[in-house]
């Protein structure tokens, strides 16, 4: 029998427990022993719950138990859970985790300590749920080198995207409904604003180039100024809007990172995943291109990964898996104002013709995206790609020529 610790009976913390519970055989039959918790960390009472009485509110009950060789965290947020994972790896015990939050800012450090401790810290389910990612880019992709990884980590965004592209929604009505329906929090800014999807790239770029790149040095731009006028163009263009995590490595080995809308084409396998599902392209030199997709989030899907590297610990309890990746200061990131992209552009003037006259003066090749429903004076077009300071300064010199710019999307090369 091998002891487990919870810590956390939140969403993904009861779902750890269910699984555990109600898969007793099936893991059983896996490892060849039971895996039994002994203890739940929370400072709620569950007093309906089948293992009510091996609840605690002090986590020294934990980390001063012997006898409890894993321990799980899913508590979520920096506070406490840095100091109590970290004091876990220190005394030899294997941790797993879902919180993006930490691994994104502290990911480095507590896989040095895991290596430091002959133990293991395993993170499969902070980046797209259910979905297999962080094993499968750490062991199977393993021979490729990755030129680039792109993909929807976000649920709720896309769930808020994918009302507002196949039922004209709002965007403040698609938000209302992603709150009532619990996808979204009644905070949601971490996830309109870009916040965790820019944890989640961070951790799949750092595995991919094995150094920890920090979410402050990843240019992240939210959801919450696309309007449907926006929608309409994509589709005119050819394609749908989609808050797209992004990395990629250049050919001088800089790393190009960036979390923002883009122009993604029918052609591509993101542009058909909807509502909260999640969907991850990893671009090997061996393989070409792998996408991932399934539930980014919920109770099950979540916990099933984290049971998983559960699992994986108690089958290597004397032995460490190699994931890992050194830390950085971010000095091989670029400048996101030095990456290169394509962009849509729509814009407001008192003269349509003279203002697409403007945009090809100023950017030089575009492609005008008409549309017969164009309000009065609107103009819209894709530029050719360029430096992103470059469009900047384009955006700048049109809007003192009198062209007001409204939206600037980048198109997704995906
Ligand atoms: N808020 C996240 C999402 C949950 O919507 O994808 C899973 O990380």
């Amino acid at each position: 029998m091998v002891s487990v610790a919870i810590m956390g009976h939140g969403v993904v913390g009861s779902g750890v427990a269910e699984i555990l519970l109600t898969h007793k055989q099936k893991l059983f039959a896996s490892v060849g022993e039971e895996i039994y918790i002994k203890h739940v960390l929370d400072l709620r009472e569950f007093p309906d719950s089948p293992i009510a009485d091996r609840f605690t509110k002090n986590f020294e009950d934990i980390v001063n138990d012997i006898d409890v060789r894993v321990v799980v965290e899913v508590m979520g947020g920096v506070n406490p859970a840095y100091d109590f994972v970290k004091r876990c790896l220190l005394c030899g015990k294997s941790v797993v985790t879902s919180n993006k939050e930490l691994v994104a800012a502290h990911g480095a450090e507590l896989l040095q300590i895991a290596k430091d401790n002959n133990t293991n810290f395993l993170f499969e389910a902070s980046v797209g749920g259910g979905i297999p990612i962080i094993r499968p880019m750490n062991q199977c992709l393993v021979a490729n080198n990755v030129s680039e990884v792109a993909g929807i980590l976000n649920g709720t965004t896309n769930f808020i995207l994918t009302k507002m592209i196949n039922e004209g929604m709002e965007f403040d009505t698609a938000l209302k409904l992603a709150q009532d329906l619990g996808y979204a929090e009644r905070n949601p800014e971490a996830d309109v604003e870009g916040h965790d999807a820019c944890r989640k790239i961070c951790i799949l770029a750092s595995l991919a180039y094995s150094k920890h790149i920090y979410p402050d040095a990843v240019h992240t731009e939210g959801i919450t100024k696309i309007t449907l006028d926006d929608v309409k163009y994509a589709s005119i263009w050819g394609g749908v809007i989609k808050l797209i995590g992004k990395v990629k490595k250049l050919e001088n080995n800089m790393i190009d990172i960036v979390v923002a809308p883009m122009f993604v084409p029918y052609t591509s396998q993101l542009s058909s995943i909807e509502d909260v599902f999640n969907g991850i392209m990893v671009r090997g030199d061996c393989t070409g291109d792998v996408v991932f997709y399934g539930k980014g989030a919920g109770k099950l899907p979540t916990a099933s990964a984290v049971v998983a590297d559960v699992v994986d610990c108690v089958k290597h309890l004397k032995n460490r898996k190699y994931l890992f990746w050194a830390d950085s200061d971010n000095s091989s990131v670029i400048d996101y104002k030095e990456s290169v992209t394509a962009m849509y552009i729509r814009a407001k003037a008192d003269d349509r013709d003279a203002a697409y006259n403007k945009a090809k003066e100023i950017f030089k090749d575009i492609h005008i995206l008409e549309n017969k429903d164009a309000a009065q004076g609107e103009i819209a077009f894709v530029c050719e790609p360029m430096k992103y300071s470059d469009i900047l300064n384009n955006i700048d010199t049109l809007n003192a020529d009198g062209v007001k710019v409204e939206s600037a999307i980048r198109i997704g090369d995906l």
